[in-house]
């Protein structure tokens, strides 16, 4: 890499990070000590799985700076669901001497500015969560993703609902030996949205359980959007739904506080399944509300891009870091339910 490193001086430690997420990627100015700037721009600081994997992020940052007594500053930006906005904050990282740059797509089809903002100025990106098609990624050779593979959470989540239909006869509500279900479905043209519905009704099917779907809505992977959609889903199909099969937690939760909010009984509640195993979600499968979910590994994809962002931004340690393909880290989903929960949340507090 040609890029010049930018020997600024820089604040200490968790001083370091703290001031860093308050005041922006600029450093301190008494000592000149080894320090980076890592940006990052979120797609919407309000999800919950989004914000619960940085929380994790600007911890292992706090860690690595302990631990390696490099200065890490951290800034990270909220694009309120604007591509436009996300394209300006890497331009304006970038002006800040930001050594790497993480970004988390709006418009995981609409990647072209950024990568050449970046290639332009070599400033190496690091997308994560939504990920951009492959030939994208190839525009140039310091782009990189880190995230999970879609179909593999679709699969755990059909293979969870295969067998809680198989085990409990109660769940066949009108017992004609079919899984009558409704999807809730997260943002249309997401990667985790389109895999993960087909791979869980699939695997349903393949596991040997017939199913009728009733209906679906995009719910946008926002818990108040499922609850509204679930309502009226309710309204149309009543205690015809056996199943509702979630693209995330966020939104299985939405679907439980319709299930409350319409006092329907917890006895004639159907089967709910979510993805993420969010604080929340846990909590949800440890009482029983939701029936299990899979984990999509927040820990782990936050301290793979961490590793990845430092070694990126040191020019040291690369060739430690497993990449497929030169370029993806993706880390495995694992399945909850109440007998598992407690095994499976990794370090938040
Ligand atoms: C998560 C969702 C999240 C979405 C954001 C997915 O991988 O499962 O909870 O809303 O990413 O892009």
């Amino acid at each position: 890499m040609t890029k010049k490193r930018r020997q600024r001086g820089g604040a200490f430690l968790m001083a370091a990070l703290a001031a860093a997420l308050l005041t922006g990627c600029g450093g301190g100015t008494e000592k000149s000590v080894k320090s980076i700037k890592i940006g990052v721009t979120v797609y919407d600081q309000y999800d919950t799985f989004i914000s619960q994997m940085m929380n994790m992020f600007t911890t292992y940052a706090s860690q690595k700076e302990e631990e390696t007594g490099v200065g890490i500053n951290v800034e990270i930006l909220d694009a309120s669901g604007s591509q436009i906005t996300q394209n300006e904050q890497v331009r304006t990282l970038i002006e800040k001497g930001c050594d790497v740059i993480c970004v988390n797509l709006v418009d995981r089809t609409e990647p072209t500015t950024i990568t050449d903002i970046a290639e332009k100025n070599e400033v190496p990106i690091v997308f994560f969560n939504r990920e951009l098609v492959a030939e994208d990624l190839e525009r140039w050779n310091q782009l990189y993703y880190v995230g999970a593979d879609a179909f593999q959470s679709g699969i755990m989540q059909g293979e969870l609902a295969a067998d809680a239909f198989l085990r409990d006869p109660s769940l066949d509500k009108n017992g004609d030996g079919v899984f009558q279900y409704i999807v809730l479905e997260g943002e249309a043209g997401h990667q985790d949205a389109i895999v993960r519905t087909e791979y869980a009704i699939n695997t349903l099917m393949e596991q040997g359980v017939e199913v009728e779907k009733l209906g679906y809505a995009i719910a946008n992977w926002k818990r108040a959007q499922a609850q509204t959609k679930t309502t009226s889903m309710l309204s149309q199909f009543g205690s015809q739904i056996e199943l509702i099969v979630a693209n995330n937690d966020d939104m299985a939760l939405g679907a439980i506080d319709a299930l409350k909010a319409e006092e329907i009984p917890r006895e004639d509640w159907p089967a709910i399944f979510g993805i993420d195993g969010t604080k929340e979600g846990l909590a949800a499968v440890k009482s029983g509300e939701m029936n299990a979910t899979v984990y999509n590994d927040k820990e782990g994809q936050a301290l793979q891009m961490l590793n990845l962002v430092y070694a990126l931004a040191t020019e040291s340690g690369l060739e430690d870091i497993s990449l497929e393909d030169g370029k993806y880290i993706r880390l495995p989903y694992s399945k909850v339910t109440q007998e598992t929960e407690g095994q499976t949340e990794k370090g938040t507090s």
